[in-house]
């Protein structure tokens, strides 16, 4: 498969963070700061037993990213890396993955903590953290 791919928003994640310079560069960096995840009404019926999860994975498109480079320099670093290498915003497909904290639900809208995003995001897709599938200890 190769040429553009079109995508859906399911919904929109609105933060306190307005600009790129003053948002957390990752969750593990923005724990405490909440957000909500407004998910559109017609996939309520997908959020169904999202609750139960402490973790959710917000996969985003990064609307406001810049030009894609593919050597940055990652943050806190000071050599070059290829993009892929690092989680750099400005990326060819400018596609976030933050895991936040699922607080709770109401309804279709997600309150979530630790949040790296800006006010405004475009949401791709929600799904939930399983530690079994997620995390290595190796
Ligand atoms: C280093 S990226 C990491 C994002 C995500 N945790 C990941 O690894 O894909 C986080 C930075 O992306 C930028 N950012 C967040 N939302 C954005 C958006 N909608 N458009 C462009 N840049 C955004 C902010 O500057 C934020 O500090």
């Amino acid at each position: 498969m190769s040429g553009d791919i079109s995508l859906k928003a399911i919904g929109v994640v609105r933060t306190a963070n307005k600009t790129r310079e003053e948002t957390p560069v990752q969750p593990s960096r923005a724990v405490g700061i909440e957000g909500t995840v407004e998910v559109f009404p017609e996939y309520e019926k997908g959020l169904d037993g999202l609750e139960r999860f402490s973790h959710v994975f917000l996969i985003c498109c990064f609307d406001r990213a810049g030009p894609a480079e593919l050597t940055v320099t990652p943050h806190g670093r000071t050599e070059r890396r290829g993009v892929f290498a690092t989680r750099a915003p400005d990326r060819p497909n400018p596609i976030g993955l933050s895991l936040v904290r699922l607080l709770r639900r109401e309804g279709t809208v997600l309150h979530v903590s630790d949040v790296d995003i800006l006010d405004g995001t475009p949401l791709l897709d929600v799904k939930p953290y399983v530690a079994e599938l997620d995390s290595r200890n190796d």
